[in-house]
């Protein structure tokens, strides 16, 4: 190891309590990112990687992008921060505005969070604010779905379907709670785009209604497609069918398009992609191409306009808000990633590039370790079989992968790939290369 990057290390490792990392492992077998630029990080060691995650979903435009420095640091030197609360400054309405350019429909009303998890408890507390104020205190029940993510607070644990993060905190979670059935079923394996089977899947809901009380239901929360499991992609005429008994029964839909947001479907959202819009949507990570948080609710009209006209004038019409709400530093990210969005097309590159990549994917299929494989548009996921206990095998696949240069996360069993929209064919090669020994090397380790 040379000295230079013996120096990368830092002192102490042991204060940092890292967060969904296995701290005992980690820290006897770093694994530290010093150099991040288009496609590519460097470890501490000088070993290449590709990113094959976009870091956790985040950086679509790759990295290192400085457009976005630039205007940072101009904004820094400007204005570093105001208080977000009864002022404001003018980026955060441009903002708002050129992001309501993008969101489907009617979806026009634009909330500023800190990031996925904020949004997401936000998403929630409109909906009741929205049946308060219309006089329907009594819907109060949300619907999550099994093997659901919407991040780590409270509200978004409750609604989520993540066994694994809810155990420890299961005494602490919302009341009221139902979660529909994960729509992943055996005869999905291997099948590319969306399944033609499991639309009846979202008649859960219907039945929920049967059971509690349609009227007693504020909002039913998705990710249109699930990424942190490992893009589960909803059957075709799913998303039509929730919408259909959301509006039969006056139940919100939300849809938490925290990682499929910003084009990584192929459109805009994947609201737009499935051609079913929600009532409230989430967003966050490529909002700042992951560079700041920054995390957005948008919200229909009517929404917005029914919550002002239920409060008297003069008054905050919702308690609501955080003081990093739209802060100057990740509006100016935020602005100069929707430019590099228009100026470079990026929504029809990852378009025109999911085929290339999507058959790189299932390219893996003959790989004995490999137990299945989804994909859509520009995210997809790969179940590794387990040698022990289940659970265990992503991780130990990541690592060996790691060795072999290339980056992603993994969940439980599962691999998550989520190139850059800004990659060239031979970058999806490389990924594709680099999992192939990856992937063989885990299966060949005792
Ligand atoms: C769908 C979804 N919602 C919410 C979140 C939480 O976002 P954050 O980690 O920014 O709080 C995530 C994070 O991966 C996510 O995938």
């Amino acid at each position: 190891m040379s000295t230079e990057n013996i120096s990368k290390i830092p002192n102490s490792l042991n204060e940092h309590w890292m967060p969904f990392t296995s701290n005992r492992e980690f820290k006897q077998n770093p694994r530290l990112i010093t150099d991040a630029k288009g496609v590519y990080l460097k470890d501490h060691l000088g070993r290449t990687q590709i990113d094959a995650s976009s870091g956790l979903f985040c950086n679509p435009l790759g990295h290192g992008r400085k457009e976005i420095i630039e205007a940072i640091t101009k904004q820094l030197e400007k204005l570093d921060y105001c208080q977000p609360f009864n002022q404001g400054f003018g980026g955060s309405f441009e903002l708002a505005t050129r992001i309501s350019k993008h969101t489907p429909e009617d979806l026009n009303k634009i909330f500023y969070t800190i990031c996925g998890s904020t949004a997401v408890e936000t998403a929630l507390k409109i909906a009741i604010a929205y049946h308060k104020a219309k006089g329907h205190g009594h819907k109060y029940r949300f619907v999550g779905r099994e093997k659901g993510y919407h991040g780590m607070n409270l509200g978004g644990m409750s609604v989520g379907g993540m066994i694994n993060n809810v155990k420890t905190f299961a005494s602490v979670l919302m009341p009221g709670v139902l979660h529909m059935r994960h729509t992943m079923l055996p005869e999905h394996k291997f099948v590319k785009g969306q399944p033609d089977t499991g639309a009846e899947l979202a008649d859960d809901l219907e039945r929920f209604c049967a059971n509690f009380g349609g009227e007693n239901i504020a909002a039913c929360i998705v990710e249109p497609i699930s990424g942190s499991v490992g893009t589960i992609i909803p059957p075709k005429g799913y998303l039509q069918r929730l919408r259909k008994i959301c509006d039969n029964h006056g139940i919100l839909l939300i849809f938490d398009e925290v990682i499929t947001g910003w084009g990584r479907t192929g459109s805009a959202f994947a609201a737009q992609e499935f051609g079913v819009t929600p009532d409230i949507m989430t967003m966050a990570k490529a909002t700042t191409n992951g560079i700041v948080p920054m995390g957005v609710v948008a919200v229909k009209d009517e929404i917005y306009d029914t919550v002002m006209n239920a409060a008297p004038e003069g008054v905050i019409e919702m308690f609501h808000g955080y003081t990093y709400s739209g802060i100057p530093v990740a509006v100016a990210a935020a602005l100069a990633v929707q430019d590099i969005f228009e100026k470079e097309d990026i929504f029809t590159k990852a378009k025109e590039l999911s085929p290339y990549f999507l058959d790189g994917l299932f390219s893996l299929k003959d790989l004995d370790a490999i137990a299945n494989i989804r994909g859509y548009g520009m995210m997809g996921g790969i179940d590794i079989k387990p040698k022990d206990k289940p659970g265990k095998a992503g991780f130990q696949c990541f690592k060996a992968c790691y060795d072999a240069g290339v980056n992603f996360k993994a969940t439980g069993d599962t691999l998550i790939i989520a190139p850059q929209f800004v990659c060239e064919k031979k970058h999806i090669d490389e990924i594709i290369e680099k999992l192939r020994v990856g992937i063989s090397n885990y299966a060949k380790a005792a």
